[in-house]
């Protein structure tokens, strides 16, 4: 019975036609502006309320490192790389630090990759020590405020805990020196150690071009209920169970697996990103880390996000309603998502549908090159720019000191 009601229903919202991109604007009735603030702050632009000075490093700390591998330019820390190439040709960028009101000190603590593309941040902590010590030393400006206006970009799994395990990355915590600064990451989780408060949550890296290649018909029929691709399983790195994705994609798996409503599966098709284009819902369940790019895909897409991740912290959740765009399903609940899917009336679908219609919810998705108003980098300077101006508490007085540079694992002191 509900299947049949799902199958009118999505006739009727078929019928619509969604628009995808900024190159093709949806029709003004097919699209809504967020109301309100949230609107307001999406469309921000943040040139005139901040200046950004960048330090010079020697090419060891980024170029280099991404010279020796390519691939770092692609997967989905890639913001790091994007970020810099951005603020360097950007009209906040000052080149006179005394005006600064924020420091960014490019460094490229992800790009070490195994052969199978997956990152390494072994090194990375010894590789922001090693970035803080010479700016330390070289300028006055960290010594000042031992780098309360600093900021960092720090995409990693768990951020600035440097460590893909979370059990370990909590064991670890925030790399000491990091302790004042302001973070730039796409670890988002509420009351979490590795989530420092006043960081700014960032969406992970997915390529502008190579989503922009895959959009067919916006009138295309949104024909799957709900869609999935990816692990229910990681056996290899859990294989008793239930640590990956805490059970929830398990429980997605052994639940639907068999349910005409779910098109769910490992197998990963070539029409992954034309699939999504075809579904009214996409699940986004959290894996070892709460976000994955899927949330930027889903977005870009149209797809509405079912996000299955207790406590995330969603990217930019000050500019997007993500409540509004989104359906968030707890872990516990992921048994009965079939019920709580169908009973969501047409119309409360229909408004997501239009909200993720807007352009702008796209634009701040997005890290793309040239970088285009309201992308996602315009969305960070806008929360750098939201936190000034500094109170005066954050200079030190001569000769305080704060930080403790022997803090943290023996093995981080290690010269890099
Ligand atoms: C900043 O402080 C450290 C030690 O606390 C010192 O070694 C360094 O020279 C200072 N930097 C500058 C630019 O004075
Ligand atoms: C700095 O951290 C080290 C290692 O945890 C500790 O032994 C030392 O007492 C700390 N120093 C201060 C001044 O707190």
């Amino acid at each position: 019975m509900e299947i049949w009601r799902w199958a009118f229903v999505l006739m009727v919202i078929s019928a619509f036609g969604y628009g995808i991109g900024a190159e093709q604007l949806p029709q003004p009735h097919q699209t809504e502006r967020i109301s309100g603030s949230a609107g307001d702050v999406l469309e921000d632009n943040p040139v005139g309320r901040l200046k950004v000075f960048v330090y010079e490093l020697p090419s060891k700390y980024n170029k280099k490192i991404l010279q020796k591998d390519s691939r770092c330019l692609t997967h989905m820390f890639a913001a790091e790389i994007y970020m810099h190439r951005f603020v360097l040709s950007s009209p906040v960028r000052t080149l006179n630090p005394e005006e600064a009101d924020w420091f960014y000190t490019p460094v490229y603590t992800t790009c070490d990759l195994t052969p199978n593309g997956l990152p390494l941040p072994f090194k990375s902590p010894r590789m922001m020590r090693s970035a803080i010590q010479l700016i330390s030393s070289n300028w006055p400006y960290w010594n000042r405020t031992e780098g309360a206006d600093h900021f960092f970009v720090v995409p990693h799994d768990f951020g600035a805990c440097f460590h893909y395990q979370e059990e370990k990355a909590i064991e670890r915590g925030i790399l000491p020196l990091l302790q004042r600064a302001t973070l730039v990451q796409t670890f988002g989780q509420r009351n979490h150690v590795c989530l420092k408060e006043g960081s700014i949550t960032i969406p992970p890296y997915a390529p502008p071009q190579k989503m922009q290649a895959h959009l067919i018909s916006p009138e295309t029929p949104r024909s799957i209920f709900v869609y999935f691709r990816g692990l229910f399983y990681d056996v290899g790195n859990d294989p008793e169970g239930g640590y990956y994705a805490r059970g929830a994609r398990a429980a997605v798996w052994e639940n639907f697996k068999d349910n005409p409503l779910f098109d769910i599966s490992t197998e990963h098709p070539t029409t992954y990103y034309e699939d999504m284009q075809r579904a009214v819902f996409c699940l986004c369940p959290l894996g070892w880390a709460p976000w994955s790019p899927r949330l930027v895909e889903a977005v870009i897409f149209g797809c509405i996000p079912v996000i299955i991740a207790d406590d995330i912290v969603l990217p930019f959740a000050d500019a997007i309603p993500w409540e509004e765009i989104g359906v968030f399903v707890a872990e516990e609940d992921v048994p009965h998502l079939d019920t709580i899917l169908t009973s969501i009336p047409p119309e409360i679908i229909l408004r997501k549908q239009r909200l993720l219609a807007n352009p702008s919810m796209k634009q701040a998705m997005l890290f793309p090159h040239p970088a285009q108003p309201g992308d996602a980098f315009h969305q960070i300077l806008n929360g750098l720019a939201r936190k000034l101006p500094h109170g005066k508490d954050i200079y030190l007085k001569p000769g305080e000191k704060s930080l403790n540079w022997t803090a943290g694992p023996v093995g981080d002191l290690k010269p890099w």
